[in-house]
């Protein structure tokens, strides 16, 4: 039976960390401030925005919430951002995705100041973590090497595959197992034999989006699996991308859904927040 990586636990000690530093800042007059653009009323946005504002009250980071109709049009937004990137009280800014589909999201990230980009999708951060040399990470990502971490799991010279290639998710962790001089391949809706690539992973990540979508005959005896999927089953209970109680028999090491990933991407965002503030007040280098 795998070891369950505890992804409260380790999102428990990321903000205690976290609101620990916001005092620190807090005594010296700065208060870290996360501005949440939504425009729209996708119901999963709307948990995902409610949950980022109680996230930051609970470490003492100061959070605005902008709630934008639908229709808001492209121009509209990007004034928005404009104005909060040029807002001192605000260090960090991120804009729920999806947009709606007559905004074109390349354009919004990009009118985000990069220090302030918390979510690390702006292309010239996306170009900073191609190249090593980051201030942040993307919340996801950062959130699954930290567990890979807690586990004291090593992944230099390991085999690992990312099932996804999103910008999101998929891409920058392949970065990041690379970064860690991990083998790094990247599956994705194309690919030929996946099952059998799958099954040699050391260090399997599935961020699919689809239920069950890794089945036990994927997983090599022993392998550390990552689920990154949210999807909902037949009664609407919240699953990830693995057939957990299957692959648990045969995996080393596996993240539930819930209780895994999911705390972490939040935590990641709060530790991204701090790193702008300090940045933005000279407390860091880049
Ligand atoms: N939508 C789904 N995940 C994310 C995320 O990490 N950041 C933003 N801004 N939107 C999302």
């Amino acid at each position: 039976m795998a070891v369950i990586i505890d992804g409260k636990a380790v999102a428990d000690r990321v903000r205690s960390e976290v609101a620990m530093e916001v005092q620190q800042l807090k005594s010296r007059g700065i208060t870290p401030g996360l501005a949440v653009i939504i425009v729209g009323d996708d119901p999963a946005s709307r948990v995902y925005v409610d949950n980022k504002k109680k996230d930051c009250a609970r470490v003492g980071i100061y959070s605005e919430e902008f709630a934008l109709p639908a229709d808001t049009d492209q121009e509209q937004l990007i004034a928005l951002v404009t104005s909060l990137n040029n807002r001192s009280d605000i260090n960090g800014i991120l804009c729920q995705l999806p947009l709606p589909s007559h905004i074109d999201e390349n354009a919004v990230i990009s009118a985000i100041s990069p220090a302030k980009d918390v979510d690390a999708f702006h292309p010239s951060n996306v170009g900073n973590i191609m190249i090593g040399k980051y201030s942040f990470l993307p919340c996801t990502p950062a959130g699954v090497m930290e567990l890979i971490h807690s586990a004291g799991i090593s992944v230099e010279g390991k085999r690992c595959v990312v099932i996804g290639r999103s910008n999101i998710v998929g891409k920058p962790m392949a970065m990041l197992l690379l970064h860690e001089n991990g083998t790094v391949t990247i599956c994705h809706s194309r690919t030929k034999d996946l099952k059998e690539i799958c099954a040699e992973a050391d260090i399997l990540i599935a961020a699919v989006g689809r239920l069950k979508f890794v089945t036990a005959d994927m997983v090599k005896p022993g392998a550390v699996v990552i689920d990154v999927g949210i999807n909902r089953d037949e009664n609407g209970k919240l699953c990830g991308d693995v057939d957990f109680y299957k692959v648990e028999k045969v995996a080393g090491y596996i993240t539930p859904v819930p209780g895994g990933v999911g705390p972490m991407t939040r935590a990641m965002l709060l530790k991204n927040t701090l790193t702008a503030a300090k940045l933005q007040n000279a407390l860091l280098m880049e």
